[in-house]
């Protein structure tokens, strides 16, 4: 070889591998980008999920965007709402962007080596697609009129809603994810810089786990995450584990039974929702109305605790109320082998009438009726997948009872069916006085996230007929729905 050729191929040698070398050596992962929260099982490895998975639904891991099938394990996580000024532009930067940056599941159950340092994921709005030239029917009709104009039978007011989401001009959300604020960043940047004038940012919602011992838990302080049904043929079920079809949650597989463009199969409906929450004004209304046990020995604060698990369904530890009605337990709410094993069904008690250990407006009783499964199906499932946002209560804000800092829940919800999954959850359930078993009389609106005339029942042990009007601690500020594609439709369909 002349030294000139030498050269030359030395110079392109180190050119090009210089940044992967500076990457590998001085950036390569060492553990996940993802977390490890108590309570949550862990994700199954690819190797798993290969021989678990099989037939007409095996699932072909490297083409199904990560977030979809990972539930709570985000660590730090950025929502960039944009809008496409230039079709043309950003169809060329996605071309390339979507192969190289756009997160599988199979690399986030990768070892930690083979992640890259943040994930990012991509889902669009039907404005977005159909700006793109996308304009195949998805076969979603909430989907296609988008979240705006499902606000009101959703129950939301929205002269609370953030107005970016007021309209159909968010045209799609990049989620960027990673275990350090700094790499979010990096990525974001860089697609700012990739994209430049062909698209603007309308909101960034940047959004993390709790810090200490609150990892895990949502802003009320209950831990969150525990109830996620799995797909089948993506690992092995927890006890108690709801195993859904994979069309329940991916568009096109084996239980969606709605007619779509091929390239739909492998994608997701993302249901997006910016919940407020109103935390200091929670405590202070679960004091002031803190409920007693049978013996009458709990402080006002236990009592507080103890109305606030039957809000929920669950104590702050995770702990299930239908297992442990009377105290938190620890060791049960951290323990994924059993922190999902009951379905409110016990001997000598009936379904229909017994609330003594969790009443039916609970928060997870209303959006997950284990006890009616055999009735209702399985089609009602969605995977949840959203990250706590906004800082820590302060001393000010705990002393006064009052919030002065945004702070909540960036909810995130993926299913086939909208209508299925997210609204029957909040439109038909958690909305619902009468749901379920008919008695409108007795059961009320989900203590939580319920919208309308937020009068409940069966809060208080000791006497489930006692009405409670609970005020509102979650106040949507709107969101959108979107629709998170295979890798290759992202290349083939949106950037073609
Ligand atoms: C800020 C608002 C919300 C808070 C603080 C919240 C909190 C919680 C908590 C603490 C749990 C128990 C942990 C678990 O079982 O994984 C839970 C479970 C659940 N939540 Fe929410 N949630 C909120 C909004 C929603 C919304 C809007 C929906 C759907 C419309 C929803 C649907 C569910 C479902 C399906 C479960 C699992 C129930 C089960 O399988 O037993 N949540 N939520
Ligand atoms: C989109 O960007 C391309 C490349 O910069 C440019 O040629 C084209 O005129 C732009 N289109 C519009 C509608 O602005
Ligand atoms: C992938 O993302 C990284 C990090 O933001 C960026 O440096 C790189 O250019 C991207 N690759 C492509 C092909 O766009
Ligand atoms: C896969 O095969 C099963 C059994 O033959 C069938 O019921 C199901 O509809 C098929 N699913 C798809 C997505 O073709
Ligand atoms: C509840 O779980 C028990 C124990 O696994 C089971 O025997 C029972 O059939 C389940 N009941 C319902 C209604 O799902
Ligand atoms: C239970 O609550 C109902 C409705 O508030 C009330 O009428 C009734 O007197 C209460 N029962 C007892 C035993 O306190």
């Amino acid at each position: 070889m002349q030294l000139k050729n030498f050269l030359a191929a030395t110079a392109a040698f180190v050119a090009v591998s210089q940044p992967a070398f500076a990457y590998h050596v001085k950036r390569a992962r060492t553990t996940s980008l993802l977390g490890s929260f108590p309570g949550q099982g862990a994700l199954p490895t690819v190797a798993q999920v290969q021989s678990t998975s099989s037939g007409n639904d095996s699932l072909p891991l490297e083409n199904i965007q990560g977030d979809i099938l990972v539930g709570m394990k985000k660590q730090k996580e950025q929502f960039v709402f944009f809008h496409i000024n230039n079709a043309t532009t950003f169809k060329k930067v996605l071309k390339t962007y979507a192969p190289a940056n756009i997160t599988s599941i199979q690399t986030l159950l990768s070892a930690p080596s083979a992640q890259p340092l943040a994930f990012v994921n991509l889902a669009f709005s039907q404005s977005g697609a159909t700006a793109l030239g996308v304009t195949d029917d998805l076969g979603d009709s909430f989907f296609s009129a988008g979240q705006f104009a499902d606000a009101s039978a959703l129950g939301d007011d929205t002269s609370n809603w953030d107005s970016t989401f007021t309209g159909t001009d968010v045209h799609g959300v990049f989620l960027i994810g990673s275990d350090e604020t700094s790499f979010v960043e990096q990525y974001q940047s860089d697609l700012e810089a990739k994209l430049g004038d062909a698209w603007t940012v309308s909101l960034t919602i940047a959004s993390a786990a709790r810090p200490g011992d609150e990892a895990g838990h949502e802003h009320f302080g209950y831990l969150d995450g525990i109830s996620n049904p799995t797909i089948t043929g993506f690992g092995t079920a927890l006890p108690g584990q709801s195993v859904v079809d994979p069309g329940i949650i991916l568009a096109g597989r084996t239980g969606d039974t709605v007619s779509r463009p091929s390239w739909a199969l492998d994608g997701s409906f993302l249901v997006f929702r910016k919940l407020k929450q109103l935390v200091p004004e929670f405590n202070k209304w679960t004091l002031a109305n803190a409920i007693q046990n049978a013996s009458g020995n709990l402080t006002a604060q236990e009592g507080a605790d103890l109305l606030g698990s039957r809000m929920f369904g669950r104590w702050k530890s995770g702990a299930p109320i239908d297992l442990s009605p009377d105290v938190d337990d620890a060791s049960l709410g951290t323990d994924p082998q059993r922190n999902n094993n009951f379905n409110y069904t016990h001997a000598g008690s009936d379904i229909t009438s017994d609330e003594s250990r969790c009443p039916f407006s609970a928060h997870i009783r209303k959006t997950n009726p284990r006890d009616l499964e055999s009735v209702i199906g399985h089609a009602n499932h969605a995977i949840r997948a959203g990250t706590p946002y906004g800082p820590e209560l302060t001393d000010d804000e705990s002393s006064s009872g009052t919030t002065s800092t945004d702070r909540g829940l960036a909810f995130v919800e993926y299913q086939s069916n909208i209508g299925n999954g997210f609204r029957t959850q909040q439109e038909v359930w958690a909305n619902a006085a009468a749901f379920p078993f008919g008695k409108t009389e007795s059961i009320g609106l989900d203590p939580v996230i319920g919208q309308g005339d937020r009068t409940t029942y069966g809060l208080n042990a000791q006497n489930v007929t006692e009405s409670y009007s609970v005020p509102s601690f979650v106040i949507s500020n709107g969101g959108e729905y979107f629709f998170s594609p295979s890798i290759t439709a992202l290349v083939e369909t949106f950037a073609a």
